[in-house]
């Protein structure tokens, strides 16, 4: 297939289009800089021009293709409402091109919009109301509202940790913090669950997803299903060489900030549906031997 990817230069996006590389498909990568073009180059992929705001591009890049994959986001957390926004024009867009075709459309949605529910989440479970996440469930509803458009649309959840020996999403996070306070925390007996998914798996996900997801699917991008947030904790403290203590729930918004409602919830995520549907098998290193780098 040829395919287009948005944020095809990020952490995950540049694994994603190895993967579809490898596995025989020609990959066009959206870049908004020179530096990400060359980069797009150099692993074999076609670039682009443009950014999540140029409509026009992200219709010819859908249009030229055999299906998309759609990854880009500003993930700064300086406008979490503006990269909201973004994401939805980018997505109608898209979604629009590729109405009536049957392609296949990949977006990105994340599990932490189903948390605290008592018992795993599974893909079939709509973002809660009061999950951290909860923003981000306009884009996959709509993306999923595709499929009764003639688009094989599919939405992939990923885990807040995508991780690699060099980065770990909201882990990587929780390290900062704990070189600022001198201490890695967790909030009372740290039981609450986290999933988590290695960037190697993740790009395995994708591009399943891409060749067979059926339209309208959610898919849990969860190669370990719920770490108890106090390993993970442990695991920064001892790779950071820093005391690992328990605070107070009172305590936690001082010391995590507005990463608080993450760290306090529990968001374990039942990956069996989608390990059986695509066929996926996750077998990269877990969360915890990243942190570690081991
Ligand atoms: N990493 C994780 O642990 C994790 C966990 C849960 C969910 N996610 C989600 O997974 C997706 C990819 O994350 P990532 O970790 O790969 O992020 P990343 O490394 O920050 O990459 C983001 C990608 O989006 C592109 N991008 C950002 N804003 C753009 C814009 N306005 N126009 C065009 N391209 C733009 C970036 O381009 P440049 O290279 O030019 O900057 C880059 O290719 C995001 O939706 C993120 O929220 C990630």
């Amino acid at each position: 297939m040829r395919v287009f990817v948005t944020g095809a230069t990020g952490f995950i996006g540049s694994a994603v289009v190895k993967e579809l590389i490898h596995a025989g498909h020609e990959v066009v990568g959206l870049a908004r800089s020179d530096k990400g073009a060359a980069a797009l180059h150099a692993i074999g992929a076609e670039a682009l021009r443009g950014s999540l705001g140029d409509h026009d591009r992200l219709r010819s890049g859908a249009a030229e293709a055999d299906g998309v994959i759609h990854l880009a986001f500003d993930n700064t957390f300086m406008d979490v409402a503006g990269a909201i926004t973004d994401d939805l024009h980018a997505i109608e867009a898209i979604g629009d091109t590729l109405a009536g075709s049957g392609k296949p459309f990949v977006m990105t949605s994340v599990t932490t919009m189903v948390t605290s529910l008592g018992r795993p989440a599974t893909e079939d479970d709509q973002g809660q109301d009061g999950s951290p996440g909860l923003s981000r469930s306009t884009a996959e509803n709509m993306a999923i509202a595709l499929a009764e458009r003639n688009v094989r649309s599919s939405a992939v959840r990923l885990a807040p940790c995508v991780h690699d020996t060099i980065s770990q999403g909201f882990a990587t996070l929780l390290a900062e913090i704990a070189r600022q306070k001198g201490v890695s925390a967790y909030v009372g007996d740290g039981a609450n669950h986290w999933p988590a998914l290695h960037r190697l798996d993740a790009a395995k996900l994708y591009r399943l997803a891409l060749e067979s997801a059926p339209a309208g699917s959610r898919l849990h991008g969860a190669g370990e299903e719920a770490i108890p947030f106090r390993n993970i904790a442990e695991a920064i403290g001892q790779h950071l060489n820093l005391p690992v203590s328990s605070i107070s729930p009172e305590a936690a918004e001082d010391h995590f900030g507005w990463l608080t409602p993450f760290v306090i919830m529990d968001n374990p995520t039942s990956n069996a549906w989608t390990r059986k549907r695509l066929i996926w098998e996750p077998a990269e290193p877990t969360l915890v031997a990243d942190i570690l780098g081991q």
